[in-house]
This record gives structure tokens, C-alpha cells and sequence, in this order.
């Protein structure tokens, strides 16, 4: 197989220009689902799938499809394609870059004297992030039927905004079924988000599966009161609960006896939020993830112990429910060792690694052969401003993804 080239010029502009929308003033992109930067973003990406002649379609969830048709339009579809929402000021990397590297893949594809046999697309999904509206992966989560879609038009942002509402708002419900059509493979551009291919300098990392995750919201429930006449003892301080639960849950990986494990809590809310007010009411959110299913199920375990405890020690009422799921996930090897083609034609080096990401292709997954493909964060920041990836790197993993999906469109029925 010869090397695959793409247009690195053009790539990068496509990035610059996507990277232009939300912008922040420390080099990142603030851009959440369904906001008015995600609408101008998703309008400059169906104006650049148009432009290169491919068959747009906007699902009932505002993923967006750009189909290039195959010379054999029946045979089930290579899908690529991640996401264009952003986390709160996050980088102009992470799901943007999946996209356009897709982008500029089919652009090529389009450019040569003759069409692939399978039909490509490129996807851009709704709300990757799971930041403005929960669950995480929701708009492939409807796509692969993993969520429901009626509870999913009823998620609410923190200011009570439905995801239905915000949608049609910014033009984006579209007609289009949201589900799966026949997907011969599905494959998943992404910069690496951790620190292992920076740190070992391999430009391309074969991703073999995604950790598993779940995801739970807590609120203490305590009793709001004057900071200065309301005495120690007998408080009910619900900041005090999350503030156990924070250090508790911090500890949890090291319970595990996991390969990779690790828990967060990343986001608090206090009611009232005042300097001289005992905190009535606080809202937390907790994270755990592990690349083994028995290890993702004890961490949940001593999640929820942990926010029993806090609870009846600080005498405070709590709510507690799951917010997201998502199973450890083992990739394709099939896929994978058509990327592994792929890469070796370049000619550079690799390494197989899993993601402790959580992505799209985690639901992809379940439906259609499926993987992914890491190129390095610097430093192995990200969900930060501050993320960044070099151009050559950038370059490279759009060769690997045009690589693959060109030998993947090429590939007959039974593989
Ligand atoms: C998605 O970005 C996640 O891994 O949380
Ligand atoms: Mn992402
Ligand atoms: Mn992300």
C-alpha cells in the first residue's frame, strides 16, 4: 500500500478556522453543546461537507452526517467522525480534531479519479462532553439505541434549558432518524488526552479498548444558618459532607487492585454560596473509571458508601443517582489491524495502548466493528486550554485515519 497524503495546509486551516469558534483568550475554545458557538461551529462544518459534494443529513439528535457516496451504494458504510462540542474551557483538540482529520480524509478521497466501492461518512455527534447536559456520548448514544431518546430530550442544563428545546433553538433538530444505518467499521481520530505517547515520543498510538465509566450526581441536604450566631456543635453543614466525600473518593483507586482506575469529584455547587452562611445545600458529581468491568463496579461501591457516610455523619438528607454509564469496551481486532496496515505504510512508529477517555466509539462499539486511533497531547493536557498537538502529529493521524478508511472501503462483505 502506497502512503496516503492528505492536505496538511488545508487540514490545519480547517482547524484554525474551527478553533476560531468559542475561542478563549488563553488559546482554548469554550464552545458547550447547543450553545450559540456550537450552532455558528456546526453551520461551518455542513457548509465544508456541502462544499466537497457529499450528501449532508441532520438526525432528530443534530448528529451530522456528510455521506460520499460509493461506486457500490448498498454495501454497508465506513463511519469516522467525533465531536465539535467543547468541555468549559477546553481545548482545540479534543472531538474537533476527529472530525476535520475525517473531513480532510473524504476530501481526498473525493479529489481521486475514482470513488471507494463502500459509501464513507463523516459524523460530528451531539454533546461528546456531557459537561452542559448529562449523560456524556449522548447524541451516539440514541444513534447506536444504548439511550432513550425521550429521556434524552428531557435532560436539563443547570439553568432548567431542555436539550430538545436547546436543540431547536439553534436550528439543529433535524429530520433525519437517529439510528444506525448497516456500518461495515467505525473508526475514531483522537489526540490521546493522557500522557504516554508524549512521554514515550510515538507519534501514533492503536487504540485496543475505551475504560469504563459511570458517573453519579450527589446533593447533601443540610440546614442553612447564620455563620456567626449558629454554634459549632449541632450544625448541619452540607459542605462539610462533600468535602469528606472529595477526599473519600480521591482514595478509592488505591482500594482497587485495578490495572487502571482512577475517581474524581469535578464539579460543586453551594447553596447559598455566601461568605457568612453555614452551606444548606451542596450538589457534587462524581466520576469513576476502570479498564476492568469488576473494578468499575466496586469503585461505584465505595462511591456510594462514601456519600452514605458523609451523609450520617454530618446529619445531612442526600440525594444520590447514577448519571452516566458506560461499559470497559474491547475494540475490533479486525479494525485494529487495519489501522496497524495503515500505520506500518507510513512507516513510523506505534504503540497499542487503551483510552481512559471516554468517546463515541464506546457506543459504536457495541453495534459495528469499531476503533480508534491516538495522536500525542503535549504534556498530557487536556480538558484544558493549554491542550496542544503539533502540526506533524496532526498531519500524521489524518495519513493513518485516510489509510485506514480507504482500505476499509475497499474491503469486500465478509472481511
Ligand atoms: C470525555 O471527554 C470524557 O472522557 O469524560
Ligand atoms: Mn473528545
Ligand atoms: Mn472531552
Amino acid at each position: 500500500m502506497n502512503p496516503p497524503r492528505v492536505n496538511a495546509d488545508r487540514l490545519l486551516r480547517s482547524m484554525a478556522a474551527m478553533s476560531a469558534i468559542g475561542a478563549t483568550s488563553k488559546g482554548g475554545v469554550h464552545r458547550l453543546t447547543l450553545s450559540d458557538a456550537d450552532r455558528e461551529a456546526r453551520n461551518l462544518l455542513v457548509a465544508w461537507l456541502r462544499e466537497t459534494g457529499l450528501r449532508v443529513r441532520i438526525d432528530t439528535f443534530g448528529n451530522i452526517f456528510g455521506r460520499l457516496e460509493g461506486s457500490d451504494a448498498t454495501a454497508p458504510i465506513v463511519l469516522t467522525g467525533s465531536h465539535l462540542d467543547t468541555q468549559p474551557f477546553g481545548g482545540r483538540f479534543d472531538g474537533a480534531y476527529g472530525v476535520l482529520a475525517a473531513l480532510e480524509a473524504v476530501r481526498c478521497l473525493a479529489e481521486r479519479p475514482a470513488y471507494p466501492r463502500r459509501s464513507v461518512e463523516v459524523v460530528a455527534w451531539t454533546n461528546e462532553e456531557g459537561s452542559r447536559f448529562q449523560p456524556t456520548l449522548l447524541g451516539s448514544g440514541v444513534y447506536t439505541g444504548h439511550l432513550d431518546a425521550t429521556a434524552m430530550y428531557g435532560a436539563t442544563d443547570v439553568s432548567g434549558c431542555t436539550f430538545r428545546d436547546e436543540l431547536a433553538r439553534i436550528g439543529f433538530l433535524g429530520e433525519a432518524p437517529c439510528r444506525a444505518d448497516p456500518i461495515h467499521r467505525y473508526f475514531e481520530l483522537h489526540i490521546e488526552q493522557g500522557p504516554v505517547l508524549d512521554r514515550e515520543g510515538i507519534p501514533i498510538g492503536i487504540v485496543t479498548g475505551l475504560v469504563g465509566l459511570e458517573w453519579f450526581e450527589a446533593t447533601f441536604r443540610g440546614q442553612a444558618n447564620h455563620s456567626g450566631t449558629t454554634p459549632m456543635e449541632g450544625r448541619r453543614n452540607a459542605l462539610l459532607g462533600a468535602a469528606e466525600v472529595i477526599t473519600a473518593v480521591d482514595r478509592i483507586p488505591s482500594q482497587l487492585d485495578a490495572e487502571y482506575a482512577v475517581a474524581t469529584v469535578g464539579h460543586l455547587r453551594v447553596e447559598p454560596n455566601s461568605i457568612n452562611i453555614v452551606p444548606g445545600v451542596v450538589h457534587l458529581t462524581l466520576d469513576v473509571r476502570a479498564t476492568d468491568t469488576d473494578n468499575l463496579r466496586s469503585a461505584a461501591v465505595l462511591a456510594a458508601r462514601a456519600v452514605q457516610d458523609a451523609a450520617r455523619r454530618h446529619h445531612l438528607g442526600v440525594d444520590y443517582r447514577k448519571v452516566a454509564s458506560s461499559e470497559p469496551q474491547v475494540f475490533d481486532a479486525g479494525c485494529i489491524a487495519l489501522v496497524e496496515r495503515a500505520v506500518e505504510a507510513l512507516d513510523v512508529p506505534f504503540r497499542r495502548m487503551v483510552s481512559g477517555a471516554a468517546h463515541d466509539a464506546n457506543n459504536l462499539n457495541r453495534i459495528c466493528p469499531t476503533s480508534m486511533i491516538f495522536v500525542p497531547s503535549v504534556g498530557g493536557i487536556s480538558h484544558n486550554e493549554a491542550e496542544y498537538t503539533s502540526d506533524k502529529d496532526l498531519t500524521l493521524g489524518a495519513e493513518v485515519l485516510l489509510g485506514v478508511i480507504t482500505l476499509a472501503a475497499e474491503e469486500e462483505a465478509g472481511r
